[in-house]
Order: C-alpha cells, then structure tokens, then sequence
C-alpha cells in the first residue's frame, strides 16, 4: 500500500539540487537511437518513465548501458524490429517519440498507443498529421500506431494546437527526411529546444527551436555524441512552491531560472521573496500570501505541470483567487482531495475560484495523478497534523528521491507500506 505519510507544519530550510528534465529525456532517449554509433546522455533522472523508456529501447535490440545512476549509452546499430509493443510503454506518455523516431529511421515504425497520466482527453491526431506530411501512410490498429513509408520528404507543417509531443515526434521523425521541414505554430518549451540541442549535436540541422518555427534540413545520417539533459523545470518549481507555502527559504540549485520565470513571477506577486542567481533560485517566505490570476499557456507562460502547485498555494492567500486550465481539459481533479484539507475551492469548468483559508488541516488523500500527487504533498507538508497520500507511484514517475529530497529540508515524511508503520512514524513524529 505505499503511502506518503506527512506531520505537516515545518517550514522547508535548506538547499535541494534538482536533476535532468523527465520530458527531455523521454524524447532524447528515444531519439538516441537515430544513430548506428554510441550516444552517451548524463543527467537522465532516474525514474519510472525514464526506465521503461530503457527497457523499450533493450526490448527492440538497442544496446543500453547504464554508466550510473544518471548515465546512460545507448547504441542504435543493433535494433532488430521497428514493433514496439512491451505492456509497460502502454503506461506511459512518452512512448509515441518511437514512432517518429522508428519511421525516420527505418521508415517504419509500429508503437502501442501511450498512456500517461489521466488529465483529459490526449490525441495523437497532430502527431499523425505531420508523419503524414512527411509522405507516411499511418494507420491506428491493434490498438498500435502503425506508421510506413517509401522515403519522407521534408513538408510544411502548421500544428493546429501548440503540441510538446507533436513537436517533438515530427522533429525525430523529419531528422534524416529528404529536403527542408517546416514545423509552424510549434511548442517553445525548455525540453522541445534541449531534444533539438540533443539531435544537433548527433549531427542534425534544426534552427528555430524554442520560437514559433522550427526548420530541419534533412541529412543522411547522424552520429553518436555526449549530451547531458537540462535541469527539470517542474521539478524546480514545484520545491519553490513548497518552500512557499511552508514559510520556507530554500536555496533551488542546479536550475536555468529562465525557464522558471512564469513562476518566479507569481511567487513574487502573492508576496513571495525570490532572488535569481546563474543556476539558483532563491525562494523565502514570511508573509502571508496575496491573491492573484494564473491562466496556463504553453510555454512561455504559466506551465499547466504546476497549476496543481500554485492552486495549493492560493488556496491560503487572503481573499479570492481566480486559476484557469487552458492545456487539459480534465485536470482540476485533485481539488476535491484538497477539500478535505480543509480548502474552500469552486470548480466550473476549466477555472478553479478560491477563497484562501487561513490553514490546512491533515487528512487521508489520494493522488489522482503525477503533478496533482506533488501538489497534495506541497499541501501536506503545510498543513497542520498528519497527511497520508495513497497512489504515489503517479508522483514517483516525475520526482526522483521525493521524500529524501523534502527531508533534508527538514519535513517530516517517510514511505510507509503498511499501517504498523504508519503508527510507528506517527508515534515517532509526535515525540520529535
Ligand atoms: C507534454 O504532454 C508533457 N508530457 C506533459 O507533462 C505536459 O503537461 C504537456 O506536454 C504540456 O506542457 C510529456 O512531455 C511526456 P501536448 P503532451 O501535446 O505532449 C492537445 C507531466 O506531468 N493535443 O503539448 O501530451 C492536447 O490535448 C506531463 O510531466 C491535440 O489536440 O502535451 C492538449 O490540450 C503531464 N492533439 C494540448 O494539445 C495532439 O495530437 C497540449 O498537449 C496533441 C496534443
């Protein structure tokens, strides 16, 4: 029954380092296997998605070796099928990055649909527009993306919606296609512009990463290289929220604080103090939190990963904050968890309206999914009392080494797996 239990009210203190981007690494991993020569990636976190994503690349007949617990080589040359059909790729999101990377490879390519966490409806209907584009015929069947062709020729693109992974899988796809590919009204994010950083330094030739229009001119083929992953955007901010909501001053270290503006931003306006350095992040809190409005956009905006985060936040500032979802459709789910903490929050449709409180109260909650688990840490770790937290294998995908991390800024949280330990922890706890 893994279970997070939190004695909430200790104000985070410390330094915490953060590690390598989950959703660069999946698109980097499956990329490596482009070329036919060893790529080695450093600063891969070591997670649940990471590691199916290995066992993915094993199960096709790459060859992978872990260096250590942040490194990896992955060699392309031994790949033996172009079917990906493994049960665990199912679970999770980033599996569809195979199939642009098997169609531009081999021109083939035939991957089980993706799963991932349950935040509204997640079509693949942009992805299979720009493979199309590119001169491949695909087809869904057998519940697998199935995707084929001659040769792919480089096309204009327009995105219809601003997609991560769309962007993502026709850059691995169009790599080595014939000519120029234009991909317009592409996604911006940090971990688009690294897995453009990464496949350049494998030899490809995309300009553009990181603004509205990414071009690729096709080349023949790429070659091994050494890339180490950025740092996790949504990791950082989600200890900057935590050290937020605990009256904490944490030191956020091993970051690009551009990539945390958006939030950085809304720390300061509810009355946060945050002070930016090379690779740090300052973040202190003493006030009491002040109100405000967060929609989220595609990046450069406010990142839909930490809607849950901030929401946790506002649910303690003084009066009425207004938080809208623009990216999924389905991700307000946690709010009734948050309930039980004692939060006064009103969902209508895609805007959440919350009337701060003046504190939380521990209770037995449920994590519906990755971000929304971390946000009910966030909460837990604020409120007064014990707070256990079921379903924490959707929080340990994206969160290397969660409790160890938070611990030693001083919380007080520990795994427990059943309820004798439970009680142990809580009798331990009240003694503290
Ligand atoms: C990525 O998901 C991330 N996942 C998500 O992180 C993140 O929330 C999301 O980007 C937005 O930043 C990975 O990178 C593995 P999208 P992705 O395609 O690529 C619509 C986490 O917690 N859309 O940018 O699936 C879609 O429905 C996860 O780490 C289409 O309509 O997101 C959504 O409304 C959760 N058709 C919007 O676009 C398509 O073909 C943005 O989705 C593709 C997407």
């Amino acid at each position: 029954m893994n279970q997070y239990v939190i004695k909430g009210g200790t104000p985070l203190v410390g330094e915490v380092e953060i590690g390598g981007a989950k959703n660069a690494a999946l698109g980097i991993l499956a990329g490596a296997l482009l070329a036919n020569e060893t790529v080695e990636i450093e600063n891969v976190p070591d997670l649940r998605d990471t590691n199916v994503m290995l066992d993915a690349l094993r199960s096709i007949g790459a060859y992978v070796e872990k260096v250590d617990r942040h490194t990896v080589k992955v060699n392309g040359s031994t790949i033996s099928t172009t079917l990906l059909d493994i049960d665990s790729i199912k679970k999770i999101r980033g599996s569809y990055y195979f199939a642009g990377a098997l169609l531009g490879k081999y021109k083939n390519a035939e991957v089980a649909l993706p799963g991932g966490c349950n935040i509204g409806s997640r079509p693949v209907d942009q992805h299979i527009k720009g493979f199309r584009a590119l001169g491949a015929k695909v087809d869904i069947e057998h519940g697998c993306i199935v995707a084929d062709a001659e040769k792919l020729k480089g096309s204009h693109i327009y995105l219809d919606v601003v997609s991560v992974g769309a962007t993502i899988n026709v850059m691995l796809a169009s790599v080595m296609a014939e000519g120029q590919t234009y991909i317009e009204n592409a996604a911006k994010e940090p971990h688009v512009v690294d897995v453009a950083n990464f496949l350049n330094s494998m030899g490809a030739s995309i300009k553009g990463a990181g603004t509205d229009v990414i071009r690729i001119r096709g080349v023949e083929k790429l070659h091994g290289c050494h890339y180490s992953i950025i740092p996790d955007q949504i990791e950082a901010g989600t200890f900057m929220l935590a050290a937020a909501v605990t009256k904490g001053d944490v030191l956020v270290k091993n970051i690009i604080p551009k990539h945390l503006e958006s939030i950085t931003s809304k720390l300061l306006e509810i009355g946060c103090e945050v002070e930016e350095s090379d690779d740090a992040i300052r973040v202190v809190s003493s006030k009491p939190f002040r109100t405000t409005q967060v929609k989220t956009l595609p990046y450069p905006g406010f990142p839909t990963d930490m809607q849950p985060q901030i929401v946790v936040a506002l649910g303690l500032a003084e009066g009425t904050s207004i938080v809208t979802e623009s990216i999924f459709e389905n991700r307000f789910k946690y709010v009734d968890e948050l309930t039980r903490l004692g939060a006064n929050i009103k969902v209508e449709g895609n805007t959440a309206v919350i009337e701060g409180v003046s504190r939380y109260t521990g209770a037995n909650l449920t994590a519906p999914d990755l971000r929304a688990g971390a946000a009910l840490v966030v909460a837990g770790l604020a409120a007064n009392g014990f707070t256990s937290i079921d379903d924490i294998h959707y929080v340990e995908r994206g969160y290397e080494d969660f409790p160890e991390k938070l611990r030693s800024l001083g919380a007080d949280i520990e795994i427990v797996t059943d309820d004798k330990e439970l009680q142990e922890f809580k009798l331990k706890a009240m003694n503290r």
